[in-house]
């Protein structure tokens, strides 16, 4: 069980806070359902409580390749959460984030109040980005990365509890993922996307949940940096893959989660095209629906 505030008022209860009125609510998790997910499959559900809005994992919404483990769902969840805090501080509330709530029920990933606070200038620039962000799968063009992009990403990362480690440096990693790659379709000219590993010192469903928080932060700073993205975790299908990043990349410290593709988007008509998502009526649990 892990309580983890945003804010700096270490005294408050989750009794004692309201939650924002409907409409703000409506919003907020308008914008979440946006989160990235592998195959889109949106694997979570959302309960609307008097003190909270609580998240649960939907274990039917989990894609074949990944159903015995659940790191990919975790990860869409996590996102989902985090752009859940990403939309609430644009629209003037701090969340308070409460993870794995509930020792009894390991699908209550989390119960998330909120408190009044005057959003920031970068508050807005990275709720905005959640409406802009795509996975954009097309080559990425040569470019110049912005000075301090890497470390801008890994701060953000960092601040969730997770590392980057970019692999463009290791050709033979990079050789490695891209081979992969290259089986699920981005074979072809060159691409010029750099690929960061994502990691967490755990391994655990907490691990995964907040791995999927720090993609979030991630992929919503790029975008709002103006750079494409896409998550991948295809290629760490692969248990060999896995290990084998962990020994050579990660200098058996930490545990791999997921790639992220950056890079500038090509100057095509191809525009990566809006994904579609379930209804928000769909995600609420039906008894609080
Ligand atoms: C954990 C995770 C893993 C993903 N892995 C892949 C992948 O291996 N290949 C791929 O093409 N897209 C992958 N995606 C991207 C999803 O397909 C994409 O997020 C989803 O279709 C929604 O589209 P959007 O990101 O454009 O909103 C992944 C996304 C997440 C969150």
């Amino acid at each position: 069980m892990e309580k983890n505030s945003s804010t700096t008022k270490g005294n408050d209860t989750m009794d004692d806070r309201a939650l924002p009125d409907d409409d703000t609510v409506a919003t907020a998790l308008a914008l979440a359902l946006r989160a990235p997910s592998r195959g889109n499959m949106q694997p979570w559900r959302w309960q609307i409580h008097p003190g909270s809005i609580d998240l649960y994992l939907d274990r039917t919404r989990s894609l074949p390749v990944t159903a015995g483990d659940q790191r990919d769902v975790l990860l869409g969840c996590g996102a989902a959460l985090h752009h859940l805090s990403v939309a609430f501080a644009a629209l003037g509330w701090a969340t308070i984030v409460h993870r794995m709530p509930s020792p009894g029920d390991p699908d209550h990933l989390a119960a998330v109040a909120a408190v009044a606070r005057r959003p920031t200038t970068q508050d807005i620039a990275m709720s905005a980005a959640i409406t802009r962000r795509r996975s954009d799968r097309r080559h990425y063009s040569d470019w110049t990365a912005p000075p301090g992009y890497l470390g801008l990403l890994t701060e953000r990362a960092a601040a969730l509890g997770a590392l980057i480690r970019p692999l463009r440096d290791r050709s033979g990693d990079r050789q490695a993922l891209e081979t992969r790659s290259a089986a699920q379709g981005w074979a072809g000219e060159p691409d010029h996307a750099d690929l960061l590993l994502l990691a967490t010192p755990n391994n655990d469903r907490l691990a995964h949940l907040r791995a999927g928080e720090a993609m979030s932060a991630v992929l919503l700073t790029a975008t709002n940096i103006g750079l494409a993205t896409c998550p991948l975790s295809a290629p760490l299908d692969s248990a060999d893959q896995r290990l084998h990043l962990r020994r050579d990349v990660l200098d058996d410290t930490a545990h791999p989660q997921v790639i992220l593709r950056v890079g500038q988007a090509p100057d095509t008509p191809d525009q990566p095209q809006r994904t579609p998502r379930r209804s928000l009526a769909e995600m609420l649990s039906p008894a609080h629906a």
